[in-house]
């Protein structure tokens, strides 16, 4: 039987079932919580959180953009979520740190009310259930929001909502993730991952210009590349290019390193999983798991 599950709530550990709130909370019924994806490995030296840093770094940004008043410092933060996932003995695990406004009032103002902080920390696999052989993508009918609608830069519950329209979309005609377009129609990127393409031994990637979330795998994708002597160029993309690519792939902290088969069933390159993406796929698995001594900086052991 699975062990006690606690998540770290206002800067005590309770039991995960008793990590509750009123069916009112103003981020409950309104979107208006903040968070983050971070995932940690099972390496030689025990578990290690990826590149936990620059997600406190972004989770703190995403609050400054909707002007959240975080009741915790940075190092709060990244102290907590090492005791979550070291109180939960998570090995391999995603961890989930949460910002919102625990606040029943029903109008919509956010000013002076009581802002709650939560961090769950759950053993987690694949997110793709057929990730290692390759998905399926559809372009979405959906576009991605864009800066003057939502800002698309920070990680807010409500912009999942555009995720998530455009992912039911994609799976009820049999796909299994949505590729979103910018609101100028070059690729964005996945419902929660971003998008690479391989041509002529080159990596491209959609450029900050197309309503991206900056991911940090991305990032991670961009310097492991470039340190193989892969040249990357980061511009607008424009969406028949998905097709006449060699390669295609998700990155992201859930998605990791995942394969595009086919986009709107079009065959991408050969059908199968390309060498670029296979070789990028094992570096960053290398990285994650502390076998990487290039990239063990981006780890922090707990
Ligand atoms: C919309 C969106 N794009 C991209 C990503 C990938 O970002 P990261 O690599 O930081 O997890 C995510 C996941 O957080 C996401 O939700």
């Amino acid at each position: 039987m699975a062990g006690k599950q606690y998540v770290w709530m206002d800067g005590k550990f309770v039991d995960s079932g008793k990590a509750t709130v009123n069916v009112l909370t103003h981020s409950l019924q309104y979107g208006s919580g903040i968070f983050e994806g971070v995932r940690c490995y099972s390496t030689n030296k025990g578990s290690a959180i990826f590149r936990l840093g620059d997600h406190v770094e972004r989770l703190f940004n995403t609050a400054k953009i909707h002007s959240m008043p975080l009741p915790y410092s940075k190092e709060e933060i990244v102290s907590a979520v090492v005791g979550t996932v070291r109180k939960n003995g998570i090995k391999d695990g995603y961890i989930r740190p949460f910002a919102f406004y625990n606040d029943t009032h029903i109008g919509l103002s956010t000013s002076g009310k009581k802002v709650g902080v939560a961090i769950a920390a759950i053993p987690f696999g694949n997110y793709f259930s057929n990730k290692d052989k390759g998905i399926r993508c559809k372009i979405s009918s959906w576009h991605r929001i864009n800066s003057q609608i939502l800002p698309p830069m920070a990680k807010a519950s409500g912009n999942y909502l555009n995720s998530i329209i455009a992912s039911t979309e994609a799976k009820s005609s049999g796909a299994d993730e949505a590729i979103m377009l910018s609101s100028s129609g070059y690729v964005a990127e996945g419902t929660g991952e971003n998008i690479f393409l391989v041509k002529s031994s080159r990596l491209i990637t959609p450029s900050d210009s197309s309503d991206i979330l900056k991911g940090i795998t991305r990032d991670s994708i961009i310097k492991i590349a470039e340190a193989m002597g892969i040249g990357v160029e980061e511009r607008e993309v424009h969406r028949e290019e998905l097709f006449t690519s060699d390669e295609l792939f998700f990155v992201g902290t859930a998605a990791e390193v995942t394969p595009i088969l086919t986009v709107d069933n079009i065959r991408i390159g050969s059908g199968g999983i390309g060498p670029m993406t296979k070789s990028l796929a094992e570096r960053y698995s290398g990285a994650v798991h502390g076998e990487e001594e290039a990239y063990v900086s981006w780890l922090t052991y707990v």
